[in-house]
């Protein structure tokens, strides 16, 4: 008789969910974690704590900003960043404290400590040995080196340094324009740091919408954000007061050397199994991603994997999709996933949200489609907020009409695209939306409008 039905390794948003899930499908079930708190990367050092000094740094560039247009003076701004940071923290905690909670309640055996698999039955965790029907790996990822840059977490930072950082650096050089280094360069440009943005692409947020990345460089670029495109990094010299970022053009290779007092490594992440015994029971990888089928089975019977350790996007929510779709299965149900609709988001001021198809993608494919934007300078909510920089931009099938993808930068981003997610499920044509009414004044009028720009036209714009 085996202890468990599944054991799960790792407390990540891919693994802890599909521990709650397997406990609610009657299934006995313990989740390890080596960390000393659940939640993963995400709750501790990705998602939460960044939102949490997104939201704070915000406030500070509102209080700059807008306060004084709407009547408002609270005198000059100060910043306490111990005390920001002992807020992050507290949000951090009560979020991972939480999952805890939820583990008892769905009868989740919580097991400190590394887990390393030893057969396909046993998990071994210290000098604990679980046995159990099946294994969910859901180990998540780590930050990729740089060569010539080595991490130190005080001044070359990635991630996890830069959220805890003690006082605002004069000069921010961020190595990468994807989803971190403009979330996080953002946090600090907003509390005061020069910051300079160095990607090897002649573009930011690679994948992103063509016309949106524009846009969303120039809302960067205004906001004081400044931006070396087309250009390697080739190493990080570490000076006592100062460090030097040597960096090659890629257009002509010429040489160029910026001074910092913080670098921030954003150039991407790379599955997590250091000490996992993968290699010991041949569980196979491919670009050090464990590989599965399309029911997140590894090669190796009774083993599954979900998350970060396995291809597509790294997101939290791809992530907890797979983990209840694995306890499904496991449990002789059906477990799906729809990888079409896998939303986006990028938490800057304002935001940038997308799902589903890019212009880029569908010109690539041949495929004949019509598209509808409208500008939030045309909706009166955002108005009244000063929130008017950015737009909707719908895409549906030129035929068919059926809403392909949707890309949106501007205010609440990351709240408005899930009504095209849902659309998107149900097969819904532009003028499906179109027809929806929408509630006035919100800033969801904006995606209407653009699905109304779809067929006859916005109305105001
Ligand atoms: P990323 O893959 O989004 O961006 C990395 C960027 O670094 C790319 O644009 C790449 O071209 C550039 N780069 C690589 N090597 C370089 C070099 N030597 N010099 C200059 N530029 C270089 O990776 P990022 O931002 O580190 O994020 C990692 C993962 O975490 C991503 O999968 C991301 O989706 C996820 N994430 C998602 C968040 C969200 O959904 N809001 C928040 C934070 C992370």
């Amino acid at each position: 008789m085996a202890d468990y039905d599944v054991v799960v390794i790792g407390g990540g948003p891919g693994g802890y969910v599909c521990a709650i899930r397997c406990g609610q499908l009657g299934l006995k079930v313990a989740c390890v974690e080596g960390r000393g708190a659940l939640g993963g990367t995400c709750l501790n050092v990705g998602c939460i704590p960044s939102k949490a000094l997104l939201h704070a740094s915000e406030a500070v560039h509102e209080a700059g900003t807008n306060f004084a247009k709407m009547g408002i003076s609270a005198g000059p701004v100060s910043v306490d960043v111990a005390k920001m940071l002992a807020y992050k923290d507290g949000v951090v905690k009560s979020n991972t404290q939480g999952i805890e909670f939820l583990f008892k309640k769905n009868k989740v055996d919580y097991v400190k400590g590394w887990g390393e698999i030893v057969s396909p039955t046993e998990v071994k965790v210290g000098d604990q040995s679980l046995t159990t029907k099946n294994i969910v790996i859901a180990t998540g990822s780590e930050p990729a080196s740089l060569p010539g840059v080595e991490v130190d977490e005080e001044r070359v930072i990635t991630s996890t340094g830069a959220l805890e950082l003690t006082k605002v650096p004069e000069k921010l050089v961020v190595i990468g324009a994807g989803v971190i280094g403009l979330e996080l360069g953002s946090v600090w440009g907003r509390l005061g740091a020069e910051v300079t943005v160095i990607e090897f692409l002649d573009v930011i947020t690679p994948g992103q919408d063509g016309e949106v990345q524009k846009h969303f460089q120039r809302i960067l670029k205004k906001q004081g954000m400044g931006f070396v495109l087309g250009a390697a990094v080739q190493k990080v010299k570490k000076l006592k007061t100062k460090l030097k970022v040597t960096y090659k053009l890629r257009k002509d290779d010429s040489e160029h050397v910026v001074d910092a007092d913080v670098v921030l490594v954003a150039t991407g992440r790379r599955p997590y199994t250091e000490g996992l015994g993968l290699e010991a029971v041949g569980v196979a990888t491919e670009r050090g991603m464990v590989k599965t089928d399309a029911h997140w089975r590894t090669n190796v019977a009774g083993i599954w994997a979900i998350g970060d350790v396995i291809a597509g996007p790294m997101l939290a929510h791809k992530a907890e999709d797979e983990g209840m779709a694995v306890a499904e299965e496991i449990a002789g149900k059906h477990g799906h996933v729809n990888y079409g609709v896998i939303p986006g988001v990028i938490y800057t001021g304002p935001e940038v949200a997308s799902v589903g198809q890019t212009e880029e993608n569908l010109k690539e494919a041949g495929r004949a489609y019509k598209v509808g934007k409208f500008p939030f300078m045309g909706n009166g909510r955002a108005k009244a907020n000063f929130a008017t920089e950015g737009f909707v931009k719908l895409i549906a099938d030129a035929e068919t009409d059926r809403i392909l993808g949707c890309h949106v930068i501007g205010p609440g981003a990351g709240d408005l695209i899930h009504e095209i997610c849902v659309a998107m499920e149900f097969g819904a044509s532009a003028q499906d939306v179109a027809l929806t009414c929408h509630a006035h004044p919100t800033y969801s009028e904006a995606m209407r409008e653009a699905a109304l720009a779809c067929g006859d036209g916005a109305i105001h714009a």
